[in-house]
């Protein structure tokens, strides 16, 4: 009677061991880039549940006034987010959403400053080896397109960000929480 009882313990255990495995797989699979068979990037699904690394509001890139300034907020999936604590540089399967919303003022009760509104685009920072030549690509969204191609590398995106981003073609020297971990690990570019 007690062999059976230790037999079916085990059996238990092997089984939650085995649907433990599988649930951490799923996770890891499912917040990298997703492609369709014509090279289209889906639009991330759910980057409203990943690892927000700040907002923006009104950035420009040019002198002179910004008289409709958005909202940006920036997102990194959390398998990319993690290693990037680890080590201060962005894996493979690194996914960076920009999401560009309008800015509001005067609605319910605000009388002064400015809250977030409607969605006006995403933008998505990919880093995929497999996919692109130069491991990093860019693809625009927009409000609502559920897939799209990756934006030529002709494209100012590339240029921009290969000269002034802080760590590996990305602007972490704008994320606060990250930009102290790059520097502590000296994954931070010189001249930036
Ligand atoms: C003149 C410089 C410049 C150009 C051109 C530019 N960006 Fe950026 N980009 C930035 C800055 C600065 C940030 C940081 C934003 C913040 O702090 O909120 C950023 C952040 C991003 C991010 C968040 C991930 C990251 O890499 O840090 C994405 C995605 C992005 N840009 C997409 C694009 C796309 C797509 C284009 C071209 C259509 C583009 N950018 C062109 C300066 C630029």
């Amino acid at each position: 009677m007690a062999k059976f009882a230790v037999l079916f313990m085990a059996g238990g255990l092997l089984a939650a061991a085995l649907l433990f495995h599988r649930a951490a797989a799923t996770e890891t699979e499912s917040d990298g880039p997703q492609f369709t068979s014509d090279h289209q990037m889906l639009r991330p699904a759910h980057y409203r549940e990943w690892v927000w690394l700040s907002s923006g509001f009104g950035m420009s890139y040019t002198e002179g006034s910004n008289s409709s300034p958005n909202f940006d907020n920036v997102f990194a999936n959390p398998t990319a987010y993690r290693k990037f604590v680890a080590t201060g540089q962005w894996p493979d399967k690194t996914v960076l959403v920009l999401e560009l919303r309008h800015s509001e003022s005067n609605g319910s009760i605000n009388k002064g400053g400015h809250f977030q509104g409607d969605l006006n685009a995403v933008e998505v920072h990919v880093k995929d080896e497999q996919h692109f030549p130069g491991k990093w690509a860019f693809v625009g969204f927009g409000a609502s397109a559920k897939s799209a191609k990756a934006i030529p590398t002709s494209a100012n995106c590339y240029s921009c960000h290969q000269e002034h981003g802080a760590v590996d073609t990305t602007f972490v020297q704008f994320y606060p929480t990250l930009f102290p971990l790059a520097q502590q690990k000296n994954t931070v570019r010189q001249n930036y």
